[in-house]
Parts: structure tokens; C-alpha cells; sequence
């Protein structure tokens, strides 16, 4: 058998895809003795992880992976606990809220963003758009100052370079601490002034919300805005990016898409699977599982590998084509994801943000487009991904003609 990949490796970050695929056929169950976890790779195994339907599998990972920087939030909690907690948040995810109080904040962010740009026929979409565009409609929904919006995205680049500090670069390390705290200042005067006057906005609906008698604390408000960061403003970052990167390299599919809006569901379902944003989650087993074949012993942490469970042939025809029509995605909705990929994971924890991230991708491409009509890569570009645990185009450098609007 091929030798077992290294997912810290120079050559598995520089091309996942054929060690994903190594290890689905050769090793599907490693012991990564750096990062001391079971990794799992097949489609099967990653989904079972997920549902959990046996309870072996718990998020007490996530006290060592993310409370450092975000503090206790759901993706922590278990149980009831952590149904009571996602009640809470989920209703402005959904349904009606977003429909009628967001999708206008959406639109905006996207106009303005795109009127940086537009009139002068190049743009890199990265930089200029996908890095910015989902943090800032967190910052406009949540209702904070408009003045306050660019240090609210610096915040969100400090805590992911924190996040993805694989290496430990103590520089880096030290200023996510240092955002923690500037975001605790700056955000609980903010709750407590939204408890005394609220407004229409996401942080007065957080704090107005409660579920069988529960109400969230202004610290559990702040630690939830903060996870927004990352979980609602770097995936969905990388997915705008990727489902560009995705289209630009597919032309017919582009056209496709521009003549007919609808497939941008089904090119952002398909890129969600070929191309997810988040390639690595992890949880603990609480007893001995039997998993990918082997043993996983209590207490261990597992390493779910959804960049290559996504690309599984035992799933999926020609996995590793991009094809918005492909028929082997059933829902082609990309929210109800459960028959397509595994992108915004599954069970008690599946993405709440998942509607939400869906309009930004809407929205966004359908703006982007009508400001692009004929747009291409730049000349002799290529677009390379970058990242580890997510995972997305570096830059993505365009040319089109300009168009008044
Ligand atoms: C959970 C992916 C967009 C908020 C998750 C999880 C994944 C994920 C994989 C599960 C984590 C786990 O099980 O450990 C994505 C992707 C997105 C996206 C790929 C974009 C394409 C968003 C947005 C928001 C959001 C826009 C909100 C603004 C959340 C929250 C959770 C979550 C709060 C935790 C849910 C829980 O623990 O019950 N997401 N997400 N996400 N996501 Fe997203």
C-alpha cells in the first residue's frame, strides 16, 4: 500500500486531494500521532461520525480548539443544554428574519462592496469581495456602527489567522488574545446597550430571545457574535470564492449559470462538495468505537475529513469533476444538505447559518455577475487553494468590462 499521508505535511496542504485519496482506499483509519487523533476519510465514516446516532461522539474538542479565542459557545454544548442554546439563535437564521430583515442588509453589503470595483474592469474577487462581504453583513445585521465595521473585520482576520495557527507562531497566538479581549470591550457595552434600547437588529433579537425559560448572558451573546467570526464569515468567504474559482475554470457552466440564476443553488451545492470551505472538524469518542474498519479507544480525538468524503466514489460519480448537473446531488439546495454532501456537517450540529450562507451566495454571485458581464481570469492566471482545516482560493484576479449600474 501507498505510504499513510501526513495531513501537517508541505505536500498534503499543497494537494489534499490525492492523499484523501490514498487514504480512502489504503488507510482509512490513521493514527496522527502530531495532531494525536484517529483520521477519517471515507464518506461513510465521516457521515457516521456526524449523526452520532450510537452517542459515541461528543464536541469536548472544541474546549482546547476554540474556547481559547471565542469562549464557550454551542458548538461545545451537548444534550439539552445545547438544544435550549441553538433555539435561541437559530429562529434568525431562518424563515422570515432572514427573508425580510436581512436580505436587505445582504444587498446592501454586496452593492457596496461591488461599487469599490466595478467601474474599473479588474478586481481581485478575494480581496475585494469574498474576504470582506459575509463579515461585513454580520457586523450590519448584529446592528453595529457603521464606523466600527472595518475594525470588526480586522477582529475576523486575527481570529482566523489564530485559528489556523498550526504551527504556533507565538506572534500570532498572542494577538488572538489580544482580539478576545478587545472584542469582550467592545462588545458587552454594545449588549448592554441593545437590552436598554433595542432596535430591529440580530444582537437585540440574541438578547430578547428565550427558550423554556432560558435567556442568554451577555457574555454568552459575546462568545456567540465571536464564533459568527469564523463559523459564519470564513466559510462562507471561502465558499464565495471557491464557487467563483469553480465557474471561472468551467465556462460552459458559467454561461449556464449567468442565463439561468436558478443553478446558482446547484453550482453552490456543487461546491460545497468538490471544494468545501471546511475541510477538517473534530470530535472526542466518548466509549471504544469500531471505526473505518479499526478501533478508536475512549477519550480520543477524530479527525472528520470532509474534503475527501466529499469526493468518495463509493458516493459519488466522477467525484472529483466539477458538474452542476450532476444527478447523484439529490436536494441541488445546498441547505438541505443531508443527501449531498457533508459540508455543513450533519445531526445536532448541522451549520445554523446554512439559509443564511445561501443568500450571501445568491446574492452575491448574482450581483457579481450583473456587474461582470463578460468576466474571465485574469491572462495566464490559474487559481491555487490554500489552508489546511479550510481551505479556498488564495486570489482570484478578473478582468471584464465595465457597465453602468
Ligand atoms: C456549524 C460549515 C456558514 C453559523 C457548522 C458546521 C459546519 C459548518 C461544518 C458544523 C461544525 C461541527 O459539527 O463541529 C459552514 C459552511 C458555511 C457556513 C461551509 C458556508 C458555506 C455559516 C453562516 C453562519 C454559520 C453564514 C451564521 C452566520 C454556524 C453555527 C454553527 C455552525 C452557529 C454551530 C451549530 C451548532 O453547534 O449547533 N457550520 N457554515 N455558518 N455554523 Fe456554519
Amino acid at each position: 500500500a501507498p505510504p499513510v499521508p501526513d495531513i501537517l505535511s508541505p505536500a498534503f496542504a499543497a494537494d489534499p486531494y490525492g492523499a484523501y485519496r490514498i487514504m480512502r482506499e489504503s488507510h482509512p483509519l490513521i493514527l496522527h500521532e502530531p495532531t494525536n487523533s484517529y483520521v477519517v476519510s471515507r464518506y461513510e465514516d465521516v457521515e457516521r461520525v456526524f449523526k452520532d446516532k450510537a452517542g459515541e461522539f461528543t464536541t469536548d474538542n472544541y474546549d482546547w480548539q476554540i474556547e481559547p479565542v471565542h469562549g464557550r459557545t454551542i458548538l461545545q454544548l451537548s444534550g439539552r443544554e445545547h438544544s435550549v442554546r441553538r433555539a435561541l439563535v437559530a429562529p434568525a437564521f431562518r424563515g422570515t428574519d432572514l427573508q425580510e430583515k436581512f436580505l436587505p442588509v445582504i444587498e446592501r453589503n454586496a452593492r457596496e462592496l461591488i461599487d469599490t470595483f466595478r467601474h474599473t474592469g479588474e478586481a481581485d474577487l478575494v480581496d475585494a469581495f469574498a474576504t470582506r462581504f459575509p463579515v461585513l453583513v454580520i457586523a450590519d445585521m448584529l446592528g453595529l456602527d457603521k464606523a466600527d465595521h472595518d475594525r470588526f473585520h480586522g477582529w475576523y482576520t486575527t481570529v482566523i489567522a489564530f485559528l489556523g495557527n498550526l504551527a504556533g507562531d507565538p506572534e500570532v497566538a498572542a494577538a488572538g488574545d489580544r482580539t478576545r479581549q478587545e472584542f469582550a470591550e467592545y462588545m458587552i457595552p454594545v449588549i448592554q446597550d441593545r437590552r436598554e434600547s433595542p432596535g430591529d437588529d440580530l444582537l437585540s433579537a440574541l438578547c430578547a430571545a428565550e427558550v423554556d425559560g432560558v435567556r442568554m448572558s451577555d457574555e454568552d451573546i459575546k462568545a456567540f457574535c465571536s464564533l459568527l467570526l469564523a463559523a459564519g464569515g470564513e466559510t462562507t468567504d471561502k465558499a464565495i470564492a471557491s464557487i467563483f474559482a469553480n465557474l471561472l475554470t468551467h465556462p460552459e457552466q458559467l454561461a449556464a449559470v449567468r442565463e439561468d440564476r436558478s443553478l446558482i443553488d446547484r453550482a453552490f451545492a456543487e461546491t460545497l462538495r468538490l471544494t468545501p470551505p471546511v475541510h477538517m472538524i473534530m470530535r472526542q469518542t466518548a466509549t471504544d468505537v469500531e471505526l473505518g474498519g479499526g478501533r478508536v479507544p475512549a477519550g480520543s480525538t477524530v479527525t472528520c475529513l470532509i474534503g475527501s468524503a466529499n469526493r468518495d466514489a463509493a458516493r459519488y460519480r466522477d467525484p472529483d469533476r466539477f458538474d452542476i448537473f450532476r444527478t447523484d446531488l439529490t436536494s441541488t439546495t445546498a441547505f438541505s444538505a443531508a443527501a449531498d454532501h457533508l459540508a455543513f456537517a450533519l445531526g445536532r450540529h448541522f451549520c445554523v447559518g446554512a439559509l443564511l450562507a445561501r443568500a450571501e451566495v445568491r446574492t452575491g454571485v448574482n450581483m457579481l455577475l450583473d456587474a461582470m458581464p463578460d468576466v474571465r481570469l485574469a491572462d495566464g492566471f490559474t487559481p491555487s487553494e490554500q489552508g489546511v482545516f479550510t481551505r479556498g482560493p488564495a486570489s482570484l484576479p478578473v478582468r471584464f468590462t465595465p457597465v453602468a449600474g
